[in-house]
């Protein structure tokens, strides 16, 4: 059974990882009406990637005899400038939701609670994942610095990019 501090901060967490689905979602669509069409894939697919994390941690909860309260989801900014910042941004999100994740296994420790540490597991790595991908555009947009062709390349680039196999978020 899961203790209520740790089902409290679960809670955080699915709103944390629903949170970031729309603020990705926010992001996607600022690519789309800015003529970057995959940039606007990427952040898409991060979006439900997201939401797939929030459903882990629901199914967790669930499976755990916790009770999942949703609240509400901030507002996403759209106020956005260029798409290195926007990555850049999305890099800090990330180092975020590192922080709240790994505050989260250190309570799951403090309570002894062995299936949430190893459900957490999985997070932790995923945060290697999305901090590497993050870290990896911000460089490319660097490199690319103002050249249009190198940005509608590197556009091109990110538009290949495709959902993790359903097995990635289990
Ligand atoms: Fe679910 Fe990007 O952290």
């Amino acid at each position: 059974m899961l203790s209520s501090k740790l089902q409290d901060a679960l809670n955080a967490q699915i709103n944390l990882e629903l949170s970031s689905s729309y603020a990705y979602l926010a992001m996607a669509s600022h690519f789309e009406s800015n003529a970057l069409p995959g940039m606007a894939n990427w952040m898409r697919i991060q979006s439900e990637e997201e939401r797939t994390h929030a459903m882990k941690l629901f199914d967790h909860m669930n499976d755990r005899g916790g009770k999942v309260v949703l609240q509400p989801i901030p507002q996403p900014t759209h106020d956005f400038d260029t798409p290195l910042s926007v990555f850049e941004s999305a890099l800090h999100h990330e180092q975020t939701v590192t922080k709240a994740i790994n505050n989260l296994y250190a309570l799951a420790q403090a309570e002894s609670d062995y299936p949430s540490q190893v459900m957490l597991q999985w997070f932790i790595n995923e945060q290697v994942e999305e901090e590497k991908n993050a870290m990896t555009a911000i460089d490319q947009l660097k490199m690319a610095g103002g050249n249009p062709s190198a940005l509608l390349m590197l556009d091109q680039m990110y538009g290949n990019r495709t959902a993790e196999p359903a097995g990635g978020a289990d």
